[in-house]
C-alpha cells in the first residue's frame, strides 16, 4: 500500500539560527555555531536540519521579511559558511532543509522597491495594490500583527497587502512572471544541494476572488471561522506548478505550513499521488484552547483538554492514513516549549513528562519535528518584564489589545504572554551553565532562560537517563521499525482524559503506546500483560497495569498473535 521515500524514515531537527549559537561574540546565533554544533545533532540521530530564514533580511519579523534570496543574512555569515555548512552537514549525513517564504517579501526587496516606483513599473504586478474605498482601506482585514493588512503609500496613492507586517508586503501570485521568480529561486537553492523545503504559510498565495470583506474582521486570517484568506481557490494549481517546474526535478522533501487547512484539504496537498507537497504543518493542535472573545485571537492561558488534544491529533492520523503523510510536532520556533505547555515543566516532572510528549509523538505515523531544546526538556522562558520581550508578534499585540483596544489588562496580558509568546521558544539555545549557557560569549539578543543551570546539554549528555538519550532512542526505534513508520493508527478510548492511549499494526504486528498525562498514578488495562516485548518507557521498571505520574510505555506484539 505505500510508497516508500527517504522522508518517511526522517526525523527533522529545527534550527532557530539566531539561538542556536553564537560563533564570533555578537550575541547573536549564526552559520559557524551550526557547523561547530553538527557533532551534537549528529549524535543525537536527526536526518534533517530545517533552518529557519538565513536570508538577507532587516528582521522586521527575524528573517521571515526577505530583501534577497539568493544571499545571506551579514549577522550569520556568508554564502562560503553557508556552504561549507552543507558540506559538513552531507558528509555526517544530514540533509538541509530551507525556510522558503514566498508568500511576502520585504519591502526592503528589490521586486516591491520597483513595485512602489510607479502603477506602470514592471514589478508594479508582483504585489498586491488597490485603489482605497471612500478614503479608507481596501477592505476590512485585520493582519495577524494587528492593524489593517493595508498599507497606503503617498507615491502612487494605492494600498498594498500584507498579511504580516507592514514591512512584509505579500506577493501576487496570479501573476505568472513572479511565480517564475519563485522556481527560478528555488533552482538556485537546489542545485547547491539543499534537500527541501518547509514552505511558510504556502496556503495564504492564493487570495480570494476580489478581496472581499470578512464577515468577521478578526476572522479574516484566523480564528474559528472558516479564515477566508487560507486555502484559495488556486492554492492547488500553484502547488502543481511548483512540483512540476521545480521540485519533481530533484530528490528533495517539501513540508507546507498551513495554518487552519483541514485534514480533507491535506489529503489534497500531501497526497501520494497527488504531486504536490510532501506533506504540511497543520495547526488544529496547537490552536485547541480558544478565546471565548475572537477579538483576543490566540491570546489566553487556558490550559488543553487531554480529550480535544487526542480528537484533534487521531483526525490527522486517520484522515491520511495510505493518503497523504503527516508531519508531526509539538512546538516550534512560533509555539511555546511542549513541556510547559502540555507536560509539567515543574523540577519534579520536567524530564518524566518531556519523555512522554515525545513518546506520544514520535510513535504516530508521519515525520517528527524536533524544535531545538526540546530534546533537553527546555522550557518557557518564564519572562515577567515586557522589556525581555523581543517578538513583534508578542509587542504589537500587547499594543493593540492593552494600550489601543483596552481589552485586558497588563497582568493579564503579561500571563498570556507567559503561555503564548513565540519569545517562549527563542531564548538561547542551553550549552551549559556558564553564564550565558555557552550560547554565546558577548550579550544574547534575547535573555538566556535562567534555569540553564538546571536543564543544558553538557550535563544532559553525562546522564544516560537524560531527556536527551530518551529522544535519541525514539529516534532509533523509528530508523528500525517499518511498524513505527508505516503502521496504521488506532486511538483507544478517546473519552479518557487522563491517559493518551493508541495502537499501531502493520504485518500482523502491533504497537501499543500508553501516555499518563497526570501526575497521578492511574490504572488502565489495554492488555499489555501480553506484550512480547517492551520497546521504551520512561520509568525503569513495569507495573503492568499501574500507570505512575506521567508514565509512557511502548509495547509490540508479534505477529499471530
Ligand atoms: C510563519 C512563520 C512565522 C512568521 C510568519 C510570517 O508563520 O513561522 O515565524 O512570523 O510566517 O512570515
Ligand atoms: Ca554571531
Amino acid at each position: 500500500m505505500e510508497k516508500q521515500n527517504w522522508w518517511q524514515r526522517a526525523v527533522v531537527y529545527q534550527v532557530y539560527p539566531r539561538s542556536f549559537q553564537d560563533s564570533n561574540g555578537d550575541g547573536i546565533g549564526d552559520l559557524g555555531g551550526v557547523i561547530k554544533r553538527l557533532p551534537y545533532i549528529k549524535k543525537l540521530g536527526a536526518d534533517v536540519i530545517w533552518l529557519n530564514p538565513i536570508y538577507k533580511s532587516p528582521d522586521k519579523d527575524n528573517g521571515y521579511d526577505i530583501s534577497d534570496y539568493r544571499d545571506i543574512q551579514p549577522k550569520f555569515g556568508d554564502m562560503q559558511t553557508f556552504d561549507t555548512l552543507v558540506a559538513k552537514a552531507h558528509e555526517s549525513g544530514i540533509k538541509i532543509l530551507m525556510d522558503l517564504v514566498v508568500n511576502h517579501t520585504s519591502d526592503q526587496h528589490e521586486w516591491f522597491k520597483e513595485s512602489r516606483k510607479s502603477k506602470d513599473n514592471p514589478y508594479r504586478d508582483f504585489y498586491i495594490w488597490r485603489d482605497g474605498k471612500k478614503g479608507k482601506a481596501p477592505n476590512n482585514w485585520g493582519s495577524y500583527f494587528g492593524g489593517s493588512t493595508w498599507k497606503y503609500d503617498e507615491q502612487t496613492g494605492q494600498y498594498y497587502l500584507h498579511l504580516f507586517a507592514e514591512g512584509q508586503p505579500d506577493l501576487n501570485w496570479e501573476n505568472p512572471r513572479m511565480r517564475e521568480q519563485v522556481w527560478e529561486l528555488m533552482r538556485f537553492w537546489l542545485d547547491k544541494g539543499v534537500d527541501g523545503f518547509r514552505m511558510d504559510v504556502i496556503n495564504f498565495i492564493s487570495k480570494p476572488e476580489g478581496l472581499p470583506d470578512a464577515p468577521n474582521p478578526e476572522h479574516a486570517l484566523y480564528g474559528n471561522a472558516e479564515p477566508l484568506v487560507a486555502d484559495g481557490a488556486k492554492l492547488n494549481d500553484y502547488l502543481k506548478e511548483m512540483h512540476d517546474k521545480v521540485l519533481a526535478r530533484y530528490n528533495v522533501m517539501s513540508v507546507g505550513e498551513m495554518p487552519s487547512s483541514k485534514p480533507e484539504d491535506a489529503v489534497q496537498y500531501t497526497g501520494l499521488d497527488a504531486g504536490e507537497l510532501n506533506m504540511v504543518f497543520q495547526f488544529d493542535h496547537v490552536t485547541l484552547a480558544a478565546n471565548p472573545d475572537p477579538r483576543l485571537g490566540k491570546w489566553n492561558d487556558q490550559p488543553v483538554k487531554l480529550t480535544d488534544l487526542k480528537a484533534s491529533l487521531s483526525r490527522w492520523q486517520y484522515a491520511l492514513d495510505g493518503k497523504g503523510w503527516n508531519s508531526l510536532y509539538w512546538n516550534n520556533h512560533d509555539q511555546p516549549r511542549a513541556v510547559s505547555r502540555f507536560g509539567n515543566d515543574t523540577p519534579e516532572y520536567r524530564v518524566r513528562s518531556a519523555k512522554m510528549l515525545g513518546t506520544t509523538l514520535h510513535m504516530m505515523q508521519g515525520t517528527p519535528y524536533i524544535y531545538q531544546g526540546e530534546e533537553l526538556g527546555m522550557t518557557n522562558s518564564h519572562f515577567t518584564d515586557l522589556s525581555q520581550y523581543e517578538d513583534i508578534e508578542s509587542l504589537a499585540a500587547y499594543h493593540q489589545l492593552v494600550d489601543q483596544e483596552r481589552l485586558v489588562d497588563h497582568d493579564t496580558m503579561m500571563r498570556y504572554l507567559a503561555t503564548k509568546s513565540r519569545d517562549n521558544a527563542r531564548t538561547p539555545m542551553q550549552w551549559d551553565r556558564s553564564q550565558n549557557a555557552g550560547f554565546t560569549d558577548g550579550e544574547p539578543w534575547l535573555s538566556v532562560n535562567a534555569n540553564h543551570e538546571k536543564i543544558n546539554a553538557q550535563d544532559e549528555l553525562k546522564d544516560t537517563d537524560s531527556v536527551f538519550y530518551y529522544y535519541q532512542k525514539l529516534i532509533q526505534l523509528r530508523h528500525h521499525s517499518d511498524l513505527i513508520v508505516y503502521g496504521d493508527y488506532q486511538e483507544l478510548d478517546p473519552d479518557d482524559n487522563e491517559v493518551f492511549a493508541y495502537q499501531r499494526h502493520y504485518k500482523g504486528e502491533k504497537l501499543l503506546v500508553i501516555s499518563n498525562f497526570t501526575d497521578h498514578e492511574l490504572s488502565r488495562d489495554y492488555g499489555q500483560a501480553a506484550a512480547q516485548k517492551k520497546l521504551i518507557g520512561n520509568y525503569d521498571d513495569d507495573l503492568g497495569v499501574t500507570l505512575r505520574p506521567y508514565e509512557t510505555k511502548v509495547y509490540q506484539f508479534d505477529a499471530g498473535r
